[in-house]
């Protein structure tokens, strides 16, 4: 048995291509373009036979998609790849339509096409899990209850908005031509192989290197954080037991304010990496200039995916963050091929011009 995972080189990609070869025996095909956010020194530590296939293609690419498809006969599709950073797509929202709306449907096109052409049996086994956000739901204001499944779609920003047409792309294919989706709507996560652009791993990295620790606003925005490896899990079992066509909410209900996450992140590295000169990393914070359009609060009530799946995180903020101060601290070297930009330069080794 095997499954397609789109953009597998990515964070959380990464982190659920780890822990499915770690779980099953069953083979892996990892579509990604590679873009800068696309980095396979996140699957180093994969052998040879641990069942992973690397496919550098775009996922909007239908004639490459198809040919796969036909040769791998997958009986299941996770669709992760995206353009995923608030703050570049309000900078440059093109490639958000492109990858996330156009490259959602051409690559559904695909899917849609192979699907039909399956003998029955493995038509009806077969799923489509596409992997959302729970931005497309919009902001709360402090006293709003967290976003159930029904809660009406209002995003805010190129990218919410890109991944809300996906979402609606995924509805459509289901609710049209039958194909058997399931859509995951997931809070902020964190854990190993964040690129250091986003607020977390941005904050480790430039504490550790005495630059700023930069605070959107008044730093009051609340996030829901989630252990990278407590989504893998979700996303696991709505693959496996979710109900065709259905939504699922996924969070750790842990509620934060950005500026909370990076004191407990000074710290936490106060404690395990002291600076030199005895003073807290907290004097490193720095306050900026608000992201346009912030959305001030996100919380996700994931009481759906735990009464119908039991479905629970496994860890905590406190354990969680720990976890990955930690493994940022052990891997240095990582980060520095990341902020360097070497990484890139490991696709022209592997795969030559
Ligand atoms: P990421 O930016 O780290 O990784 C995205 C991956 O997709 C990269 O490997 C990139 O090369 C690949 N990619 C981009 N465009 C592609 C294309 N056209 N074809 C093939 N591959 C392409 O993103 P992430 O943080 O791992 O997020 C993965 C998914 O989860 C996204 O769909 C995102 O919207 C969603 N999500 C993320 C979070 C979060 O906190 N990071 C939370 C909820 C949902
Ligand atoms: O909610 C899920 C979403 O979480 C995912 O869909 C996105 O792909 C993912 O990038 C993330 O979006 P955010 O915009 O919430 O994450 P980011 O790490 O960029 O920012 C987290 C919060 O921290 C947000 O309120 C903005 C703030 N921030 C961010 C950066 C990079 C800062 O204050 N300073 C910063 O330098």
């Amino acid at each position: 048995m095997t499954i397609v995972v789109t953009g597998g080189a990515g964070f959380i990609g990464s982190n659920f291509i780890l822990d499915w070869l770690a779980l099953s025996n069953e083979v892996v095909i990892n579509v990604d373009k590679l873009t800068y956010a696309g980095n396979l020194e996140n699957l180093q530590s994969l052998k040879d036979g641990d069942g992973h296939i690397f496919v550098l293609s775009d996922m909007g690419d239908f004639a490459n998609i198809s040919e796969l498809l036909k040769a791998h006969r997958p009986r299941a599709v996770v669709n992760f790849a995206a353009e995923s950073h608030v703050d570049r797509s309000i900078h440059g929202p093109a490639a958000f339509i492109e990858t996330n709306v156009v490259g959602t449907f051409r690559f559904l096109e695909a899917v849609r096409f192979y699907w039909n052409n399956l003998p029955n049996a493995e038509k009806q086994a077969f799923r489509f899990l596409h992997v959302s956000t729970d931005e497309v739901y919009g902001t709360l204001t402090p006293s709003d209850h967290p976003f159930r499944e029904d809660n009406r779609y209002e995003p805010n920003s190129p990218y919410s908005a890109s991944k809300a047409a996906s979402d609606h792309l995924v509805r459509a294919y289901h609710h049209t031509y039958g194909l058997p989706v399931l859509t995951t709507n997931c809070s902020n996560n964190y854990g190993p192989y964040h690129f250091p652009e986003k607020l977390i791993p941005l904050c480790i990295h430039n504490a550790l290197a005495g630059k700023p620790l930069p605070i959107y606003g008044d730093g009051q925005q609340i996030r829901d954080w989630l252990y990278v490896k407590d989504h893998c899990s979700a996303i696991r079992r709505v693959l496996e037991a979710g109900q065709i066509g259905e939504a699922y909410n996924i969070g750790g209900w842990n509620e934060m304010a950005n500026l909370e996450v990076v004191t407990i992140l000074c710290s936490i590295l106060d404690e395990l990496s002291p600076r030199q000169d005895g003073v807290s990393y907290i004097e490193q914070i720095s306050f900026v200039k608000d992201r346009p359009g912030h959305d001030r609060r996100y919380a996700i009530d994931a009481t759906k995916i735990e009464r119908e799946l039991g479905w629970k995180p496994a860890e905590t903020f406190n354990t969680g963050i720990r976890k990955t101060v930690q493994w940022y601290l052990d891997h240095q070297d990582w980060v520095e091929n990341v902020t360097s930009g070497a990484y890139q330069n490991w696709v022209g080794k592997q795969y030559g011009a």
